[in-house]
């Protein structure tokens, strides 16, 4: 008998075309049904801690809100309600929730109702009053035009913020990239089975390599850099000594026999090191990798950091250099990769004093190297905060 396939409803980050597409390669079928907000059926059931671009996921439910709520096992029951129909406000979502109560006191249940200062509980609100799923008397009912959901999972903030800020090296020059983007990188190469092998040549201080390791996959990285490969070592070495307490992240099945040359002094190494990542220094544009290489998710080289708009001749040098290395990566990488393999990389955009932003032109020279372009339409990938000089610009491609 098949599993049992349920409809969820996504709030989408704020980058919402980049969360939907998040989704899309993940359960695919995603409608997005409103700015904010993506509807999908799937058939398992999904993991926010898994999804970088998504605030918070909840599952339709086949009743009415009082039905469900009437069938919450006995005890104090915390209720929030977040309207996210056409007319909500702060009013419509309050009234809701309050109708609800008066009627379950009515019958003899106690409950209390979670204040937001809108039409909908923020992220914080619903994760601090413990309305992410995991307690049944905890609920958050979430109204729409097209049904009622009931959240599943709130976006941990506190548990990005730990492992973004906690790990020991870090640094500041080779740019800081959000863990849920790495996240939303490894995701956008669509679904991986436990233990493939995510490669990430530009791997920096280990921020993708992290989440693929969280994920449940054996991290590869290289860089140009041994300073970096050491960064990524320590970084990934106390993400694992520190995975149970703080993440429950979980590293089965990705391990593999690290590849050891024979002692100088002739004698026997002891047994076979297990690791779920391994590292080594090498330029991108002419590095061998070991194989196999399941999936690549890489932010490549983003050129110099600026604090103020470049100018015509600035972004001009910028352009191609970034633009070389990024080329000579892609064009190493075609022959070493099986045809349908996925590669997400995130590219430099410079903004412009017209508010616009440059992008690197190479997508037609990409498609004439040997990959497919997901994206080539170009609408809404570009990943930044308002006013970030340097974003990022995420392309999508799978080998022919
Ligand atoms: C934007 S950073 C990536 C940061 C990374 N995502 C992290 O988590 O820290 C780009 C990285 O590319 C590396 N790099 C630059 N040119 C390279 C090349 N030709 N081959 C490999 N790595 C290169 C730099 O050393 C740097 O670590």
């Amino acid at each position: 008998m098949g599993a049992l396939m349920s409809r969820y409803l996504a709030v989408l980050g704020r980058q919402a075309e980049i969360s939907s597409a998040e989704l899309e390669a993940v359960f695919g079928g995603v409608r997005q049904v409103s700015r904010g907000l993506a509807v999908f059926d799937s058939d398992i059931l999904p993991e926010i801690a898994r999804l970088g671009g998504s605030l918070k996921l909840a599952v339709r439910i086949p009743v009415t809100p009082l039905e469900y709520l009437s069938d919450i096992e006995s005890g104090k029951i915390t209720l929030g309600v977040s309207d996210y129909s056409k007319k909500a406000s702060r009013k419509t979502a309050m009234m809701e929730a309050l109708k609800l109560k008066k009627i379950l006191v009515r019958h003899g249940r106690s409950v209390r109702v979670v204040e937001g200062n809108g039409a909908v509980l923020s992220t914080a609100t619903s994760l601090h009053n413990g309305l992410s799923g995991r307690n049944p008397r905890k609920v958050e009912l979430i109204k729409t035009d097209e049904g009622w959901y009931r959240v599943i999972g709130v976006q941990d903030i506190d548990a990005y913020a730990r492992r973004d800020q906690a790990r020991p090296a870090r640094d500041a020059r080779v740019g800081m990239l959000p863990p849920k983007l790495a996240q939303i990188l490894i995701n956008l190469c669509g679904v991986l089975p436990e233990g493939s092998v995510v490669l990430d040549p530009f791997c920096g201080t280990g921020v993708v390599l992290q989440e693929a390791l969280l994920m449940g996959y054996f991290a590869y990285g290289t860089d140009i850099s041994e300073r970096m490969i050491e960064y990524s070592e320590k970084n990934l070495k106390w993400l694992l000594s520190n995975s149970k307490r703080l993440f429950s992240g979980h590293f089965g099945g990705c391990c593999r026999e690290l590849g050891r040359s024979p002692r100088e002094d002739g004698r026997e190494r002891p047994g076979p090191e297990k690791t779920p990542f391994e590292l080594a220094q090498g330029d991108a544009t002419s590095h061998q990798w070991q194989q196999p290489i399941n999936a690549v998710a890489c932010e490549g080289y983003l050129g110099k950091p600026f604090s103020k708009v470049p100018t015509e001749m600035e972004v001009k040098e910028q352009k191609q250099e970034c633009g070389a290395i990024i080329m000579g990566f892609l064009k190493n990488l075609v022959g070493q990769i099986e045809p349908g393999t996925p590669v997400t990389i995130a590219i430099p955009a410079w903004l412009r004093e017209s508010g616009e932003y440059e992008r690197l032109e190479i997508l037609d020279l990409i498609d004439e190297l040997g990959y497919n372009v997901n994206n080539k339409s170009r609408e809404g990938l570009l990943y930044c905060r308002e006013g970030q000089i340097v974003a990022r610009d995420i392309i999508i491609l799978r080998k022919k």
